[in-house]
Parts: structure tokens; C-alpha cells; sequence
């Protein structure tokens, strides 16, 4: 752009291209600024780019955040990550307008499961308990009765009654790994995945381990079973942000994302993705231009029908009641909280 055509400082522009234009800090500075005019908070999830994680005033896993969702007093949440985890902020914070940069950031592994599907599955087994992982639509978490994340999953499941069977949607890997780790037999799993982990294979790993043999191996529990059993440790990105602070080298068996900002922030270890091609596009869709455009047109806005809003509130309250406790923050917590930035670590059951 030419002298001439630049924007005035702090004009609406019409698209998100126009602000990609713009340089990062001013970027920032709209951010920033928009955010205390709307009275908003903003919400993001591990796997954001680092430029979103570093505006944002919470970061963490799906409970951090819900439980995040649960707690602000901001009149507007922007959340930065994926379709539902902006669904569960509205679900738990209905009083809230909860806008998201970029509506097409959804999870590929919550759209294997429909309310018509898992419907035609309770009618097959009507005795069953319904546990839907977080990365679910409202609208399966509404026909659940309780919801889990990565890091409460076993200790939730381990709640239910041993004789009484479970319909677990839509992760079979995490279905299998709480059925694995509960010793139940009676989970019926949806076949759904998350690409992302279950492309990870247990070649990689083994080449990652022959490279460096002092590192200890981290794996999402979304990864195929052959990985989980070949890890030291199984659990959620923010469990893994904990893992880093105590340990000099580490695989990490997730998304790339979060493995890059553990290298930015712990140049002095060895911390390596298991598999470089491990990369949520759906995550990386929003930006920080998009952000920018979003809090200037308070867009786009995500609403949900009120029956189906309650039903999805009482499963997600549910898994909240049970995964209460507050936790200590980790030490990168800590000083990002020092910095303005609050995350919130999972207070795991
Ligand atoms: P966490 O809850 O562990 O952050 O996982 C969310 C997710 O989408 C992982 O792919
Ligand atoms: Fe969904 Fe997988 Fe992306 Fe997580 S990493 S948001 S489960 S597609």
C-alpha cells in the first residue's frame, strides 16, 4: 500500500485480507485495544499460532478453557481454537456473546458424530451411559449424559457404575485407552479420529527415539494404541506443558504447535515432535488479522437453539461438577499470568 491508501490508525477495514496488510504490532495494539472497549476476554487453545497464544488471556486444554468459559466476567469471549470448543463457551456462559475469527475452524474428528447418528445408536442400547468427548458438536454433547476431556476422561468413566455399559463418542483411540486403562470391556466406541494423531505412526517415533535416546516420550491420548503403550507419559496439551517444565528432553507425540512454543520457550532443552507433519489446519486458521477483524466487527457470533444449549450444559456442568479443584499453575503459567496473560491449568479430577 502506498502512503496515500494506508488506513488511518484504528479505521474499520472491510475484510480480513485488508489487516493482513497491517504489521504485527499494530495488529497487536487494535487487539489490545478492541478488547478493553468490548469488555472481552480471549480464549486459546494450545495448538494457536504463537502470535495468537502470546494476545491471548487464557490458554490451555479443552477443560482449562471451558472451565475458563465457566468463570469470566467478560461481556464477549473470543475464542481461538476450534467450532466447538466456541460452542462450549456458549453453552456454559449463555449471558455471553462468544465470537470465533474464522467460522470454518472446525474439528474434523467432532463432525464424525451427528445427533441422528448417535440417536439411532442410544436406541440400539437404551441402558447405556452416553460419554462424549469434548470434541463433539452441542448438539451431541446435548444427547450425553456427561462429557470428558483428554485429561478426565479415565478418572470420569471410572465414575460409572462397572456393569453398566458406555457409548463413547467419538474418539475410539480415547475410547480405547480409558477402556485400557478403566480395565472395562463394555465401551461401545464410535469409529471416529482425530487425523492429526492417529496419522502419527510408531515408525516415527522409534527413528525420534534412535535420535535421541535420553528424551522421554509424551503422546496425546488421540494417538492409536501401539504409541500410547511405547510413552512414558499419556496426557493433555496442558499436561504436556507441565511435562516440559520438569524434563531436559522430550518427544512429544501432538501437534506441532505446541512443540514449537516449547522450543521457543525452552531453547536450552531437546524438545522434539514425533512427527513434524503432525499440524491442525483447522486450528491454524485463525490469525492474528482475522482476530483483529473480528473484534472490530464483533464477528462472527456463535449462537446455539436454547433446548439445545441446556441439554449440552447439564453433560458439560456434569463432567465440571466432577473435575472440579483448583491446581497450582505450572511455572510458564505463572509467568505469563506475571505478564497479564492469565492460562488456566486443568483441574483434572
Ligand atoms: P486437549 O484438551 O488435550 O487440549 O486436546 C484438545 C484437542 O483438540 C487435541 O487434539
Ligand atoms: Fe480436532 Fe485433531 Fe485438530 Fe484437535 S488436533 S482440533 S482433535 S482435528
Amino acid at each position: 500500500m502506498s502512503p496515500a491508501t494506508l488506513p488511518a490508525k484504528y479505521d474499520v477495514l472491510p475484510s480480513p485480507l485488508d489487516y493482513s496488510a497491517l504489521a504485527a504490532e499494530e495488529l497487536v495494539e487494535r487487539i489490545e485495544r478492541r478488547k478493553r472497549e468490548l469488555k472481552a476476554v480471549i480464549l486459546g487453545h494450545n495448538y494457536q499460532r504463537t502470535e495468537i497464544q502470546e494476545v491471548s488471556d487464557y490458554l490451555g486444554d479443552s477443560l482449562g478453557l471451558s472451565q475458563e468459559a465457566a468463570s469470566t466476567d467478560a461481556d464477549t469471549i473470543v475464542f481461538c481454537g476450534v467450532h466447538f470448543m466456541a460452542e462450549t463457551a456458549k453453552v456454559l456462559s449463555p449471558e455471553k456473546r462468544v465470537l470465533m475469527p474464522d467460522l470454518r475452524a472446525g474439528c474434523p474428528m467432532a463432525d464424525f458424530v451427528t445427533g441422528t447418528a448417535l440417536r439411532n445408536l442410544i436406541d440400539q442400547h437404551p441402558d447405556a451411559v452416553v460419554v462424549a468427548y469434548v470434541n463433539s458438536t452441542a448438539e451431541v454433547k446435548a444427547l450425553a449424559d456427561i462429557c470428558v476431556t483428554s485429561s478426565n476422561a479415565v478418572a470420569i468413566v471410572d465414575t460409572i457404575p462397572r456393569d453398566t455399559p458406555i457409548l463413547f463418542v467419538p474418539d475410539k483411540n480415547l475410547a480405547d485407552y480409558v477402556a485400557e486403562k478403566t480395565g472395562r470391556d463394555n465401551i461401545i466406541a464410535w469409529e471416529g479420529y482425530c487425523y492429526v494423531h492417529d496419522d502419527m505412526v510408531l515408525d516415527e517415533l522409534e527413528r525420534a527415539k534412535a535420535k535421541h535416546p535420553e528424551a522421554k516420550v509424551v503422546v496425546h491420548p488421540e494417538a492409536r494404541r501401539e504409541l500410547l503403550e511405547a510413552a512414558d507419559f499419556v496426557t493433555s496439551t496442558s499436561g504436556m506443558v507441565a511435562l516440559a517444565e520438569e524434563h531436559d528432553a522430550l518427544i512429544f507425540g501432538t501437534e506441532r504447535g505446541l512443540v514449537d512454543r516449547m522450543k521457543q520457550r525452552f531453547p536450552e532443552k531437546t524438545m522434539i515432535p514425533l512427527s513434524g507433519a503432525a499440524i491442525c489446519g483447522n486450528m491454524k486458521l485463525n490469525t492474528l488479522a482475522k482476530l483483529a477483524w473480528c473484534l472490530d466487527h464483533e464477528e462472527h457470533e456463535v449462537v446455539l437453539p436454547e433446548d439445545v444449549r441446556a441439554a449440552a450444559a447439564a453433560s458439560l456442568e456434569r463432567m465440571l461438577e466432577l473435575s472440579g479443584g483448583w491446581k497450582a499453575p505450572t511455572e510458564e503459567e505463572a509467568e505469563l499470568e506475571a505478564a497479564g496473560v492469565r492460562p488456566r491449568g486443568c483441574g483434572c479430577a
